[in-house]
């Protein structure tokens, strides 16, 4: 049946300007990491790109490895986006990104000006795209001089392949570095996508700051830290789920599931219902209570937690004793 968009999708979501740019996002976004690879079933992917955007979630977040098998994230994306969305291709913000390993040879991985264009036109052409609204180098390295990748994220935006660009996992100096690159470039970073979560607080470090003085958007990855972060795990682990699934390729395994984490989670799960919430939506509100962040970065395996987890943007304060007992169950 064809897929019409509720008219009222727009009232139902909160947008934040990304950075000092002319972008807004919405506050949260949906990643396609796990669950639209061809392992995967098509019409749950499609139910839940369809009830996200049907929510105000104009955001889809893709990388040329996502899957298994890699690049099939984007194929499948593809897919759906021709038949369901490409009448709303400018209502939509998709991005991509290239940096860690996808073909052999020296010129799949990693940060070279070679691999970055040749990815991104790989990337074009599985989603049926003419450009993506934003690309990301994925992750730093080591080797490739840094002037060298921002000067190929510049390259793709003259290209008109990509409207915006992004950097994902820097570290504070590299990023402060990418940052004055690209300006001096012409193309300002618009964002950076760290791994954040209340069990992942590197960003807290330094990140952070950088982007706040800076004024570049932060979207933060992993926000459940993969389904931890949720009542999922409380009486085992289910089948079905991301844990169970051995899925590979970074994501959760059984062994992380430890009872160290578990008992935390239970103390968490108990604050959260203090406040009217589960503690999926407790988790992603407590990533929204950070000025810095301009969208929450999730990940689903079923349309009903789309549902779910947006409840988040309905109460992200939190009192002063509410932030003292999580930084207490935490420690
Ligand atoms: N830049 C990078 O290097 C990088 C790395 C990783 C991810 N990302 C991006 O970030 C996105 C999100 O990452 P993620 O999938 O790890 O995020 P996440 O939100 O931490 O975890 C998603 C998982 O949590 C569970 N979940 C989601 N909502 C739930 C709810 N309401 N209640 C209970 N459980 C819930 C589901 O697990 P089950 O599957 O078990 O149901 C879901 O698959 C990715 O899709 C990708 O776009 C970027």
């Amino acid at each position: 049946m064809e897929y019409i968009a509720d008219e009222n999708r727009y009232k139902k979501m909160e947008y934040r300007r990304c950075g000092n740019s002319g972008l807004m996002l919405p506050a949260v976004s949906l990643g396609l990491w796990h669950n639209f690879g061809h392992i995967d079933n098509q019409e749950n992917a499609r139910s839940i790109l369809r009830l996200a955007f049907d929510e105000g979630i104009t955001h889809f977040d893709l990388a040329n490895n996502y899957g298994p098998p890699p690049g099939s994230a984007e194929e499948n994306f593809g897919k759906i986006f021709k038949e369901d969305f490409i009448k709303y291709r400018d209502e939509l913000i998709i991005s991509t990104k290239a940096g860690w390993g996808m073909w052999p040879g020296p010129y799949g991985d990693f940060g070279s000006k070679k691999y970055l264009v040749a990815s991104l036109d790989q990337s074009l052409k599985r989603m049926g795209l003419d450009y993506v609204d934003i690309f990301y180098h994925h992750r730093p390295d080591p080797q490739t001089p840094l002037e060298e990748t921002m000067t190929a994220l510049d390259l793709i935006v003259r290209q008109g392949k990509a409207l915006y660009v992004g950097i994902s996992s820097y570290q504070p100096d590299e990023t402060e570095k990418a940052i004055k690159i690209l300006r001096e470039l012409g193309t300002p970073c618009l964002i950076h996508q760290p791994k954040y979560s209340m069990f992942e607080r590197w960003v807290e470090n330094g990140l952070m700051d950088v982007l706040t003085k800076e004024k570049v958007g932060c979207i933060p990855f992993s926000p459940l830290a993969q389904g931890l972060l949720s009542n999922k795990y409380l009486q085992g682990i289910p089948e079905g789920s991301r844990a169970a699934s051995h899925r590979g390729n970074g994501a959760i395994e059984e062994n992380q599931i430890t009872e160290a984490n578990i008992s935390r989670v239970r103390l968490l799960n108990e604050l959260a219902k203090e406040r009217g919430q589960n503690l999926a939506q407790m988790a992603l509100a407590w990533i929204l209570k950070n000025p810095a962040v301009t969208s929450v970065l999730i990940g689903v395996s079923k349309p009903e937690q789309v549902t779910d987890s947006i409840q988040c943007i309905k109460n992200y304060q939190f009192s002063a004793d509410e932030l003292y007992r999580i930084e207490t169950i935490l420690k």
